[in-house]
């Protein structure tokens, strides 16, 4: 087809990663974004969140193959454009504002063009929303043939650059033939310069919305089930849910990964995209009581470890509490909806004094607490004297602490299962943890 000159609007995790990532396989890229801060930052070669190599790749494209800009005008060559702006869930359903106040710009530089252009919306939206953002772009941009197409993405943070290059699968819902065609080719030839060749599924428009939250909420529902086992097995004699659940995972059909119990799923999709399904199936009649039984099931799992909380102290009222790790999930420096957030902000609210450790997301933890909690960045001095340590985050520098140095007694709840019980024990310290049956 053509030679492809490519436009990312929203330079978050999702549209940076991909602009850095097709600026390196030789496309030339514009990523425009309306925050001038992120933009500054962008140019001088520092990506506004971590993300293991993203910084290196940055440097090698930006000012070259990778231009950014917050002007739309500049788009005007570009001739595909991904649109990766969020789309959040709220109270009200989902909210659409930066996507169409994107494609809106978008629509102004472009208005009047002759010439075939692509909108693939990378946006997780709810079915039926790509097809009506085609219908008002078409008509804003007085385009007579704009193509326009669902192409969700399945990356996870923490390993967006090595999720974009070598997919599970790549989901194409054109709003026609047309541009699922067009769409289609640019991945085959990105793949192409890449050298892989993942699987390419080209659906129907809301079937490709659908495809990304049937993804997401079953993902969801077997971190609602790991914790659902893991609670059974907690009041179970001799049983610890990892083995349980590595047993059950050993049926192909079942599979092993994603199965471990924890504090609950978060991060800014899983909760989002549970949340906004259920939403859409209210807004449609359906009744969807395993969506719902998932969210619940979430809710409550931080609910067990406050309740574990007050049993062990007699109370949390008063009490020095840390908690180990902000960020959502190890390898990140993402705090959106992390349980952890909502622990500190519960045991706070029942006047325990909170301490917060993380390597790499207090600074973003402390945009969202403020001075509530005590920040620390030396893992002993967040432990000195504490009356409890709660484990939320699954970070490796957690595996080898010397427990040995807290005061006899101190109770230690494990939600990720990082610590060995046993010999936690065998220093005096009370463990409690996710999933563990702590009788004989
Ligand atoms: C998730 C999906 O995994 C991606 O495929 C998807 O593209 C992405 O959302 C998105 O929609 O953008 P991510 O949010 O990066 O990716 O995080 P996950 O690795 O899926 O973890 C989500 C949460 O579930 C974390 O809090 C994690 O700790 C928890 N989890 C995950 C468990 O508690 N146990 C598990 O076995 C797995």
């Amino acid at each position: 087809m053509m030679e492809y000159s490519v436009g990312v609007i929203g330079l978050g995790f999702v549209g940076l990663s991909h602009a850095v990532s097709l600026a390196s396989a030789g496309y030339r890229v514009i990523g425009v974004d309306i925050d001038r801060e992120k933009l500054g930052a962008i140019e001088r070669g520092m990506p506004p969140f971590k993300e293991p190599g993203i910084d290196e790749v940055l440097r090698n494209t930006i000012g070259r193959s990778l231009i950014v800009s917050s002007r739309y005008e500049d788009l005007k060559e570009a001739n595909i454009v991904f649109i990766a702006v969020n789309a959040p869930t709220t109270d009200k359903g989902q909210d659409l504002s930066q996507l169409e106040s994107a494609l809106d710009g978008l629509a102004r530089a472009w208005r009047g063009l002759n010439d075939y252009r692509l909108v693939a919306i990378k946006s997780t939206v709810l079915p039926g929303t790509t097809r009506s953002l085609y219908k008002r772009f078409k008509m804003l941009s007085n385009m007579p043939r704009v193509g326009f197409a669902s192409n969700p993405e399945f990356l996870r943070e923490g390993r967006a650059l090595e999720d974009i290059r070598n997919p599970s699968r790549v989901v194409i819902g054109g709003v026609d033939a047309e541009s699922s065609e067009v769409l289609s080719g640019f991945w085959r030839d990105y793949y192409k310069r890449v050298g892989v060749d993942p699987p390419i599924l080209v659906v129907e428009a809301e079937e490709a919305e659908m495809i990304k939250y049937a993804s997401n909420v079953f993902l969801a529902m077997r971190v609602s089930f790991a914790n659902t086992i893991a609670r059974i097995c907690e009041e179970t004699p001799r049983c610890d849910a990892l083995n349980v659940l590595y047993g059950a995972g050993l049926d192909p059909r079942i599979g092993v990964d994603y199965l471990k119990p924890g504090p609950g799923y978060g991060g800014s999709c899983l909760p989002k995209d549970t949340r906004a399904l259920i939403h859409y199936a209210d807004m449609h009649s359906i009744p969807v009581p395993l969506i719902r039984a998932v969210e619940e099931t979430n809710r409550i799992q931080l609910e067990r470890i406050i309740a574990i909380l007050e049993e062990e102290l007699g109370g949390i009222e008063g009490r020095v509490i840390t908690i180990l790790g902000a960020a959502f999930k190890a390898g990140t420096d993402d705090v959106r909806e992390s349980r952890s957030i909502y622990l500190a902000r519960e045991l706070i609210r029942r006047g325990a004094r909170v301490r917060l450790h993380d390597p790499l997301a207090l600074d973003n933890a402390r945009r969202l607490l403020g001075d509530i909690v005590e920040y620390h960045r030396d893992i002993d001095s967040a432990l000195r004297s504490s009356d409890a340590v709660v484990i939320m985050t699954e970070w490796h520098h957690y595996k080898n602490i010397d427990w040995s140095k807290l005061k006899p007694g101190t109770l230690v709840v494990d939600y990720r299962r990082v610590t060995d019980p046993v010999s936690l024990e065998k220093m005096g310290i009370r463990v409690r943890a996710v999933g563990l049956s702590r009788k004989k």
